[in-house]
């Protein structure tokens, strides 16, 4: 028998992770959808940086970053991504590890459009993660894509969204005495059926 209730209650993990999600958005004062997502890079050595969670789809949760990027170039290769989201209010972690795809389709184009004007552009003229001389050369190429692509920019095709498949979705909270709750949903492979357990703290 369970003793997986109350904030824990239910099988599906992407329900839990948006109950969540939608409790933190009233306690935290800012980002409550941020994640630290990391990498490793060709030579296993890990990467981690902060990126906003934009959905929690019925299988996947997906962000959105410039692909030619250091995470972007990592996340290609490697094809495998883990993250952290922690609400300091909360007092609550949630720990993703999966497979990656991108979302380059229309959902991509629906996003990019929804962003405001300065900030689609800012996609287009930012080479992130390449070095910078100077703001002022950034701001000169904020101009250069104003001037190219005026008032309604096409999304870049260096940038969209990245999906993550997990194979495994571990919720945590904070217990008294540090005798933490942890649960964890596992699967060999995105066909197989999820494993629950509850782990040691
Ligand atoms: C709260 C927060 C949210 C961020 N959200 C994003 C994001 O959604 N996408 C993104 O590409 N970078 C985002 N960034 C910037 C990244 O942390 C990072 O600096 C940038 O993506 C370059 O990372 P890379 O060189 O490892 O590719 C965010 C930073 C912070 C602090």
């Amino acid at each position: 028998m369970s003793d997986r209730t109350g904030i824990f209650a239910g099988d599906d993990p992407f329900a839990i992770a948006r109950n969540w999600l939608a409790e933190a958005e009233k306690t935290e004062i800012n980002d409550p959808n941020a994640i630290a997502l990391a990498t490793v890079d060709a030579d296993g050595l890990p990467n981690v940086r902060m990126v906003l969670l934009k959905e929690i789809e019925p299988d996947a949760f997906v962000f959105y970053t410039n692909y030619e990027s250091a995470k972007g170039q990592e996340l290609s290769a490697s094809g495998k991504a883990g993250f952290v989201m922690h609400w300091k209010s909360l007092r609550r972690q949630i720990r993703v590890r999966g497979t990656v795809t991108r979302e380059d389709g229309p959902q991509a184009d629906a996003y990019y459009a929804s962003r405001s004007l300065k900030s689609r552009l800012g996609a287009w003229a930012s080479r992130q993660s390449q070095p910078l001389s100077s703001r002022a050369a950034l701001m000169a190429d904020v101009a250069k894509v104003t001037a190219t692509h005026g008032p309604s920019p096409k999304r870049p095709p260096f940038w969209g969204g990245v999906r993550i498949a997990p194979l495994e979705i571990e919720f945590w909270a904070d217990g008294a005495f540090r005798l933490h709750d942890r649960f964890t949903w596992r699967r060999r492979s995105i066909a197989d059926p999820w494993r629950i357990e509850r782990l040691n703290p």
